[in-house]
């Protein structure tokens, strides 16, 4: 019989001191130069606690992820995951976080604009046992939000937290920090109901438990950015508005579905447009112009989808060719049942909004279904 010691320690003991307490996240994109910095700041905070960093990088273009398993070939604390097709903040914490055995994991920005000095402050916290998460903020007595980048970022950043405060059940007064503290257990716990898209993982992950989380909130700065760009645009800002909707819906309708919705309420005002312009400009006659705006209304629609609702598994080079001819098919028979339900109501006095509105909802849910499953059926 093996003693208990030699198999303690090939299974890895916890008194192991190579194992790590702390597991940083470090969702990354196009993050080349700011990685060495970032680990020897890492290096120094961190002195005296057994770390390990977790760079995700969704397959940067600028080598980010070359560049940080360069520095993890001699130094085991360092790893990179590198991710092929995906794009995402909240995805790559993730699965970051995910992959992690330590205690806490931490997530952190990779372009040094997090103050990492506040690292073992936020593990003390925790390891005393009287709260669930410790979150970095520029909004408590002592932090400072002055890196963001533009006048125009605080208003966009005042009015989210303004916005998600409202459907917090606890107090937090920086949610949309990305800089954040927790137990690797009750990620685990959290990681089912997480919905993951976007960039503003700390409120999924608060929004997602079903015990309010008892928050200590510590100050931090927001550094400018020194290196390379944000990644911050305005899919990000239309994610976040998805993200609030997707919980206040409590997972009913899957989010993609309101992205969905919401590209074909934007087709309809193209699809009017385009008939305005065709008809004032041409003599082709109704039915040549109706089907004109409709091909040009599809066109737009599989594209903002794309671009958009489907993001993390966007379509290009000749499947996007593929996938537009086959949207264009469902979303034909989509119109045909549309306008055949409608019919079929209109004709049973049915009232004419209420049986239009019904042909559109048949039409929206048999597309979104179809589409789903034949044009970005997940790879
Ligand atoms: N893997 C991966 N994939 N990483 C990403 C992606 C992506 O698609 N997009 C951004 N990142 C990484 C960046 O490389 C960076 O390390 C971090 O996520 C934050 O992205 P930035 O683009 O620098 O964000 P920011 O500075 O505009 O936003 C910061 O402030 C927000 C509050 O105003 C971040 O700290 C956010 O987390 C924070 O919510
Ligand atoms: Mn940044």
């Amino acid at each position: 019989m093996p003693d208990t010691n030699t198999q303690e320690r090939q299974a890895g003991s916890p008194a192991d001191s190579r194992t790590p307490v702390l597991s940083v996240i470090v969702p990354c994109y196009n993050e080349r130069p700011n990685v060495v910095p970032m680990i020897e700041k890492l290096d120094a905070a961190l002195a005296g606690i057994a770390w390990e960093v977790i760079y995700v990088d969704d397959n940067s273009p600028d080598g980010t992820a070359a560049e940080v398993r360069r520095i993890a070939r001699h130094d085991p604390r360092v790893r990179c995951i590198r991710r092929i097709g995906r794009r995402g903040l909240a995805s790559a914490v993730i699965e970051g976080a995910l992959s992690s055995s330590a205690d806490y994991v931490a997530v952190i920005d990779g372009d040094l604009q997090h103050d990492e000095s506040r690292l073992p402050t936020m593990l003390a916290a925790l390891q005393g046992g009287g709260y669930d998460i410790t979150v970095a903020s520029r909004h408590v007595d002592g932090g400072d939000n002055s890196g963001l980048s533009s006048k125009f970022r605080h208003i966009l950043s005042d009015g989210g937290i303004r916005l998600a405060q409202a459907f917090l059940p606890v107090r937090l007064t920086d949610p949309m920090s990305g800089f954040f503290m927790l137990p690797r257990p009750l990620f685990e716990d959290l990681a089912r109901g997480l919905n993951g898209q976007g960039f503003k993982i700390l409120l999924d992950l608060m929004l997602s438990s079903t015990a309010p989380l008892r928050v200590l909130e510590v100050p931090a700065r927001f550094r400018e950015r020194a290196a390379g760009e944000s990644k911050m645009d305005a899919l990000v800002m239309i994610q976040f508005g998805g993200l609030l909707l997707d919980k206040v819906f409590g997972g009913l309708l899957p989010l993609r579905f309101f992205s969905f919705a919401l590209v074909g309420a934007l087709g309809v005002v193209v699809h009017l447009l385009i008939l305005a312009l065709v008809r004032q400009t041409t003599n082709w006659g109704f039915e040549a112009d109706q089907t004109i705006a409709t091909i040009v209304a599809m066109v737009f629609n599989f594209q903002l989808n794309n671009a958009i609702t489907y993001r993390d598994q966007r379509l290009k080079g000749p499947a996007l060719w593929r996938g537009l001819i086959l949207f264009m098919v469902v979303c034909g028979f989509g119109a045909v049942a549309n306008i055949g339900i409608a019919q079929v109501l209109y004709e049973r006095h049915t009232a004419w909004t209420v049986a239009g509105g019904i042909g559109a909802m048949i039409g929206v849910v048999w597309n979104y279904a179809v589409s789903a499953t034949l044009v970005w059926r997940a790879r």
